[in-house]
């Protein structure tokens, strides 16, 4: 019964993690018990009964430690209802049109049969680490541009799935 979710992320400079706590908060609001944890700590996912799977994205890929995420725990992960987002633009796209996934996660859709994936906007601000996201900042082009309604309408519907599942077994 998938009553009980995982929430695992990848994140440089935590913009993500707090999308993947923003998808955590709602799914316990909704009556789910959610594990909020980095990808990169999860021991094992077969206590869980579905994952939420979410990852920056760096140079057109899903951060390495949601990608080693799927190598390690690929077996199990086909096995369970899976969900996937990635948080990157720094610009309004992602609100204004569906992002498809990066190509190493559309294939991992495929592998695993994930049930969904969104994009949603990133974040870049003050602060990040590396040179080039210093450069972005310092060039005016970062910002905030994470939706929280959107991201909170999307975690209520995996909610809803989850519930109705169990409702039904
Ligand atoms: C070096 C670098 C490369 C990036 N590459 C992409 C990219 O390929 N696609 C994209 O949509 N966003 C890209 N971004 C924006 C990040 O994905 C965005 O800042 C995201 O919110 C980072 O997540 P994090 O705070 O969890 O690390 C890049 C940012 C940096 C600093």
């Amino acid at each position: 019964m998938p009553t009980s979710v995982l929430v695992a992320y990848g994140t440089t400079n935590g913009s993500t993690a707090q999308i993947a706590e923003a998808v955590a908060e709602v799914l316990r609001k909704e009556g789910l018990t959610a594990d909020l944890l980095p990808a990169g700590s999860v021991a094992d996912v077969r206590p869980y009964g579905a994952v939420v799977l979410g990852g920056g994205l760096y140079a057109g890929r899903w951060h390495r430690d949601a990608r080693r995420f799927l190598s390690r725990h690929g077996r199990h992960l086909a096995k369970r209802p899976l969900w996937f987002f990635s948080s990157g633009p720094l610009d309004a796209s992602a609100s204004e049109r569906d992002i498809p996934p990066v190509r190493g996660v559309r294939r991992a859709m495929v592998r695993l049969d994930a049930r969904g994936h969104v994009t949603f906007g990133g974040c870049l601000e003050e602060g990040a680490k590396g040179r080039i996201a210093r450069a972005i900042v310092r060039n005016g082009k970062g910002g905030d541009f994470r939706d929280f309604t959107a991201i909170e309408e999307w975690a209520a519907r995996i909610a809803d799935e989850l519930l109705k599942e169990r409702a039904e077994n």
